[in-house]
């Protein structure tokens, strides 16, 4: 059976959400604001869950239409067949956007399509399932813009950026689908060595290590589809089996790893450690090399080619600014001074702090890192 997808993704990411979903060869994709759409099967749907590291979730789109009133809404969600996706006796949870429309309060919206699930499980089964916020089986998500409403299904469950190996948090962790789109954003060949001189809990070491083993984002998690009735789990398995199959370690990649904060450095193992839930993937712990210390003394060996991927410091609290501005402009001067031809994807806070690397070219991209503005600062260092 085909539906049809949307993709939400991180303001900034589309681009780079659109060109895995192309290569993923998902259906019938059309880049949108905000995201992406495609049309597939639940196999399809499988697929994007599992492979698409910038991703925020996978929506099953079930009824779109004109609403200006909260009756629309009710009869609209009662009219939904939600079998395939909720049992009678599990447990559900609306959550709703609401944007320039007639209806203006997303909690009543929610309430309303909530009313309609319920009211239409009591009138098939004489039972109706229970709402739940941790935990539901079903997570149904309401978008109201212009008075037009689309109602759907959350396959994903958690948000994808909740990958399932992350056991250590450290101080300001990176988004893990923010680090992999800086390494996918960057010129890295995945093969040549990459350094993370500001590593913190690893974000981006680890999703690198993942992509250029070919291993799924999805492959330590759970999903939301998983607890629906209609659940096919022989397929989903061998798909998943299949993916697993195909992860390949290369055997020379160097991944270097270093922070002034040893306790991150820990944590990043305890991170790393994670990843030995698939065997292939269990000698990253030995393999990776850590190192407690100042980014401005990391060795960079000259002729290496390597890669730097780095979230920087931001230094918003009070007082930070100028030790941070300063921070930039000495490593702006032992990058050109030690890492000539090496690749550079730098996450900065701020546009000025890029200017203060002093680097002769570069481009930036802007994105978005939970609610602070950032700037994805890519370079070959002369
Ligand atoms: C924004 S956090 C990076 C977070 C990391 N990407 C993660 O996902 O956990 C910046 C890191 O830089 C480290 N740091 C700050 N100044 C440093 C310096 N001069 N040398 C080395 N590490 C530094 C901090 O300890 C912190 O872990």
């Amino acid at each position: 059976m085909q539906h049809e997808f949307f993709i939400p993704c991180a303001p900034g990411l589309e681009k780079t959400l659109f060109r895995e979903v192309k290569e993923l060869k998902l259906p019938r994709a059309e880049q949108q604001v905000g995201g992406v759409r495609f049309m597939g099967s639940m196999r399809e749907a499988w697929l994007a869950n599992l492979q698409l590291r910038t991703a925020v979730r996978v929506l099953l789109r079930l009824a779109r239409f004109p609403c200006t009133s909260d009756g629309e809404l009710y009869q609209a969600a009662r009219e939904i067949d939600w079998s395939p996706y909720l049992a009678p006796n599990g447990s559900f949870f609306v959550d709703a956007q609401v944007r320039d429309s007639t209806l203006t309060h997303s909690q009543f919206v929610a309430q309303r399509t909530k009313d309609g699930i319920a009211d239409e499980f009591r009138k098939r089964t004489g039972q109706r399932p229970s709402v739940a916020k941790e935990d539901a089986d079903l997570r149904v998500h309401v978008h109201l813009s212009r008075d037009r409403a689309t109602i759907s299904v959350d396959t994903s469950g958690d948000s994808l950026h909740k990958r399932g190996w992350r056991r250590y948090q450290g101080y300001a962790p990176l988004s893990e689908i923010l680090a992999a789109a800086m390494v996918l954003n960057s010129n890295w060949d995945r093969r040549s060595p990459l350094i993370d001189p500001f590593c913190g809990s690893g974000t981006i070491l680890i999703e690198a290590i993942l992509l250029a083993c070919n291993c799924p984002a999805g492959a330590f998690r759970q999903f939301g589809f998983q607890s629906w009735p209609g659940y096919a789990k022989q397929g989903f398995e061998q798909l998943r089996d299949k993916l697993l199959a195909d992860i390949q370690v290369p055997r020379k990649l160097r991944i270097l790893g270093g922070d002034q904060d040893g306790l991150h450095l820990g944590g990043l193992r305890d991170n790393l450690q994670s990843l030995a839930s698939i065997p292939q993937l269990a000698e990253w712990l030995d393999r990776v090399d850590l190192s407690s210390g100042d980014a401005l003394d990391f060795e960079l060996r000259p002729g290496w080619g390597a890669t730097i991927l780095s979230n920087l410091p931001y230094g918003k609290r009070i007082g930070e600014a100028d030790e941070v501005a300063d921070l930039h402009v000495a490593l702006g001067a032992k990058l050109r001074a030690e890492a000539s031809g090496y690749q550079l994807g730098l996450l900065l806070g701020d546009k000025r702090l890029a200017h203060s690397l002093a680097l002769p070219r570069w481009d930036a991209q802007n994105w978005q890192n939970g609610a602070l503005r950032c700037q994805l600062v890519t370079a070959q260092v002369p």
